[in-house]
């Protein structure tokens, strides 16, 4: 069958779901923002007080959405740095001395705390990020939540975690997180640095930093002792600033492949342990033998949830040839139906772009794949006239070389490529230097079995995307980075285990 009869066939069959036509209209659902209390100002959050920054200089943090300016935050320097890494480290002789059933106290404590402010963390945190509040007040902050809760169970059972290894507490931590999954990240980096006795200078992302310095009053609020988590706010420059300081004895990083390398750099030979959450350019397989509604569902999940801002994305649609025509069909009518807009209308499927350098990087990278030949498919919704926005964009005829197939674009730009067998699959799979996640959809268990020994991801799903759980270890293979955060391995990457 044609592509084009392909497509009238799926449109035939569901017209009374067409959304947004005037067939089917919603009903603006924004959610109020009334309740929030942003400061105008924050400082550093030092020795567990927000303290001015010594440098003196702040950095605006904007709503991606309106480009509107929702508040100052702190950029700390190198005396900054120093100031939170000294206040770590003078907590470090009592929290890691503490029972590991009082730590675990504070960990459950900073859990329910986040609970309880789930809602504006939520609504913060779509209105710093842009993300639509339906993500972040479903996965983001429970997700958050659960990590703490997780890891509270850990702190008095480290013996038992690793029998005979006499666990210790590595120091002072320090951890530089992204702006895709703020509060999220801050969760995975200082939920088992704390369980395991260390304490933390953490450092947010600057486009996003405004739900980690929530976090910090909530820290406060559980009465954590203070210096055991420092949160420094500021750029690149102060992220460098924490990962020369002499007295971090570990530092735990996710973001950019180019930034991790040249930390990973900065640390040769330095005795510091490092753990790098970086890049990838998931490949999602899809089998003739899958259900294949399901697996449209999966598809959407993996590259438009939070507007293609995630790491383990599946940005790489790998089809088996003979069902491709069908698949994409399916597809490309789903893809109309997402709403894309307000972040903070609960209707909201595809929200803003975090930032205007990463729109930038997005337009860039999805004029050059059409200069190289791959066809563009763009859904024709209505985007915000102010904003950084970005239409759900999928590219057939994609050849392995293109760069739109081999470079993480981190935005809705999905690539689609076919295979005819099994090992022309795992063979396409495999050839990046990426290794972070993959999806394998079909109806055959022992296929998925075959496929996921050999694919060089660090997570697998199986007729699933994108699922998270504090239980289970995240991380990658090769230019992904390495450690694993989540689960007993998790644990491993705040220990000395002798
Ligand atoms: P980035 O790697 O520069 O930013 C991540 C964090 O590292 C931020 O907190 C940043 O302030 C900090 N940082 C930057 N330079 C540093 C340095 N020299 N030393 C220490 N810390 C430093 O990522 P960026 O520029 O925001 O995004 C660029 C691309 O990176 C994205 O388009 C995407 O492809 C990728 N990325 C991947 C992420 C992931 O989850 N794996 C997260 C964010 C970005
Ligand atoms: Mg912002």
């Amino acid at each position: 069958m044609k592509f084009a009869e392909s497509v009238e066939r799926v449109r035939a069959e569901r017209p009374a779901l067409e959304f947004g036509t005037g067939v089917f209209d919603y009903a603006p659902a924004p959610e109020a923002t009334d309740h929030v209390r942003l400061a105008s100002r924050y400082g550093l959050f030092i020795g567990g007080e927000f303290v001015e920054p010594k440098s003196g200089r702040f950095l605006d943090t904007v709503n991606p959405a309106t480009e509107e300016k929702l508040a100052e935050v702190a950029e700390g320097g190198e005396a900054d740095v120093a100031a939170a890494v000294a206040a770590a480290r003078a907590a470090f002789r009592s929290w890691s001395r503490l029972p590991g059933a009082e730590r675990g106290k504070y960990v459950y404590r900073i859990a329910r705390l986040i609970q309880e402010k789930a809602r504006e963390l939520a609504i913060v945190e779509t209105m710093d990020g842009g993300k639509p509040i339906k993500e972040a007040r479903d996965v983001d902050i429970p997700l958050a939540a659960a990590h703490f809760f997780h890891h509270a169970g850990w702190a008095d059972k480290l013996a038992y975690a690793f029998p005979g290894r006499a666990p210790r507490p590595l120091g002072v931590c320090g951890q530089i997180i992204p702006w895709n999954f703020p509060l999220l990240m801050a969760a995975w980096k200082l939920a088992p640095a704390l369980a395991c006795g260390n304490t933390v200078v953490l450092k947010p992302a600057e486009t996003t930093p405004l739900t980690a310095l929530q976090l910090a009053g909530i820290l406060r609020e559980a009465e954590l002792p203070p210096g055991v988590v420092n949160v420094v706010t500021g750029a690149g420059e102060t992220g460098a600033h924490l990962v020369n300081h002499p007295d971090v004895a570990k530092i735990a990083f996710t973001g950019s492949t180019e930034v991790g390398k040249l930390i990973q750099r900065a640390l040769a030979g330095t005795g510091k342990r490092l753990t790098l959450e970086l890049g990838g350019k998931a490949a999602n397989i899809v089998f003739a033998d899958a259900a294949l509604d399901q697996a449209v569902e999966g598809i959407v999940n993996g590259i438009y949830f939070n507007q293609g801002h995630v790491c383990c994305a599946g940005s790489r649609l790998l089809v088996e040839e003979s069902i491709a025509e069908d698949l994409l069909a399916r597809l490309e009518w789903r893809i109309r139906q997402l709403r894309v807009g307000d972040p903070l209308d609960k209707n909201t499927d595809v929200g803003a772009i975090n930032s205007r350098a990463q729109l930038d990087k997005i337009r860039e990278l999805t004029r050059c794949g059409v200069e190289e030949g791959a066809e563009l498919h763009q859904s024709d919704c209505t985007l915000p006239a102010r904003g950084y926005f970005f239409p759900p964009t999928w590219f057939t005829n994609v050849a392995q070389s293109h760069r739109i197939a081999r470079e993480e674009i981190f935005g809705p730009v999905l690539a689609v490529m076919t295979f005819r067998t099994p090992d022309e699959a795992v063979e396409k799979a495999n050839n990046l230097a990426y290794g972070l996640s993959a999806g394998v959809w079909t109806d055959k268990g022992a296929k998925i079995f075959a496929m996921t020994r050999r694919l060089r991801a660090g997570v697998v799903w199986a007729n699933t995307f994108n699922k998270f759980d504090p239980t289970s270890p995240f991380g990658g293979y090769k230019e992904s980075g390495f450690g694993r955060e989540g689960g007993r391995h998790g644990l491993e990457a705040y220990l000395e285990l002798a």
